[in-house]
């Protein structure tokens, strides 16, 4: 375990460890947001990197991106596999050879759970599950997967610490809980330790503005660079812990090679902050301007969305103490590096309905 003094030390000196000795990692979802973001990281770092997407909601352009941002040797050590976590022989060959499994791939959104819970249990549930299967088999190292915010569900407590959860609010929520339960019985059952990484409204490049399930941060950001209106569910005073990217990164990468003590561990992944959408749209309106892109229009306020928490904020000590976390980008910082990208892409992106 890492003292809170020598954490953000602790994550270079890892990913150092990490150049100087490459492991090959698998990342599912790897052309999803998350996803991509990790893979520019660890091909940054040197690193070997199998990567599995069915794309039914990532996107190609997200993988060609990476390519343009790493060199041609770091790119070389990327294999892609065009596969789909609800097949097991799909997932017994990603997992071939791999050190570390970064487990991304899932349907994302309460909105689109409320709609299809079967599509979001497939993935979620079986295709979870044939993951842990093949990488207890294939004797991985570790394997960290995407746990969520939403297992919170109605507890209301602020912040929100990891042993004290309520009754999921949504089929997502149910989704990703029964993940945890899994990964616990795993290793009570064949002492398979694996790290859930409970992730807070995650946002950054990359991730996509379009469609049906849009999160809130690109939907804004697209429509206010589009020009168009902004819709706020609800009364505004609803809040977030909103997560930049890079912070969500770190934490896997720290979660991968973590001390066999701090398996079989759920941490948070936020930075211990609360940010209201009515404060949320005047930052992003403020960023924008700064940027030269200037918008005018009032949000238009809808009802509150099903499923939806009120309020939302991180307790980090766990993941600090344990894992030597820090919340390096806080919301203004990630809105900063966000925003440009926003920007250049937003009028690029394919849109794609669900
Ligand atoms: N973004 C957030 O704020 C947030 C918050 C909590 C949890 N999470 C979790 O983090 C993970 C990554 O989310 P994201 O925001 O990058 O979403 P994303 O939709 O951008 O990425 C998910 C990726 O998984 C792939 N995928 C989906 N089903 C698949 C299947 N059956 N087989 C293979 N690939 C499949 C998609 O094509 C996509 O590329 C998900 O597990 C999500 O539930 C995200």
């Amino acid at each position: 375990m890492n003292t809170g003094e020598t954490m953000t030390a602790s994550y270079e000196k890892v990913c150092a460890q990490l150049k100087d000795e490459p492991r090959t990692w698998l990342i599912t979802g790897v052309a999803g947001f998350i996803g991509s973001n990790l893979l520019e990281t660890l091909l940054g770092l040197n690193q070997k990197v199998i990567g599995l997407d069915s794309f039914a909601t990532g996107h190609q352009y997200n993988l060609d991106e990476v390519r343009e941002l790493v060199s041609a040797d770091q790119w070389q050590r990327f294999s892609f596999i065009h596969g789909d976590i609800c097949n097991e022989d799909d997932c017994k060959t990603a997992v071939e050879g791999v050190d570390y499994v970064l487990h991304q791939a899932a349907l994302g959104s309460v909105p689109r759970s409320i709609k299809d819970p079967l599509a979001s249990n497939r993935a979620n549930v079986d295709g979870f599950l044939n993951m842990l299967v093949a990488s207890k088999d294939a004797g991985v190292r570790s394997f960290t997967y995407a746990a969520s915010s939403s297992t919170y569900g109605d507890q209301t407590d602020l912040p929100k610490v990891e042993d004290k959860i309520g009754r999921p609010l949504s089929p997502y929520a149910v989704t990703k809980y029964v993940n945890e339960l899994y990964a616990e019985v795993f290793a009570r059952s064949y002492g398979f330790k694996s790290i859930g990484l409970r992730y807070f409204n995650v946002f950054g490049p990359r991730q996509d503005p379009n469609g049906a399930y849009a999160a809130v941060i690109p939907k804004w950001i697209a429509a206010m660079v589009r020009d168009e209106d902004v819709h706020i569910n609800g009364d505004g005073e609803t809040s977030r812990d909103f997560c930049f990217v890079n912070n969500a990164v770190q934490a896997n990468i720290l979660a991968a090679v973590a001390d066999d003590d701090d398996k079989n561990h759920i941490y948070n992944v936020a930075c211990n902050d609360r940010t209201s959408l009515n404060q949320l749209f005047s930052m992003l309106m403020k960023g924008l301007g700064e940027e030269g892109v200037s918008y005018s229009r009032d949000p238009l306020y809808l009802d509150f969305r099903e499923g939806d928490v009120r309020h939302s904020q991180a307790s980090i000590d766990k993941i600090s103490a344990r894992l030597g976390y820090r919340c390096n980008y806080d919301i203004g910082k990630g809105i900063s590096e966000a925003l440009p990208w926003y920007i250049k892409n937003v009028n690029q992106l394919e849109a794609i309905e669900f």
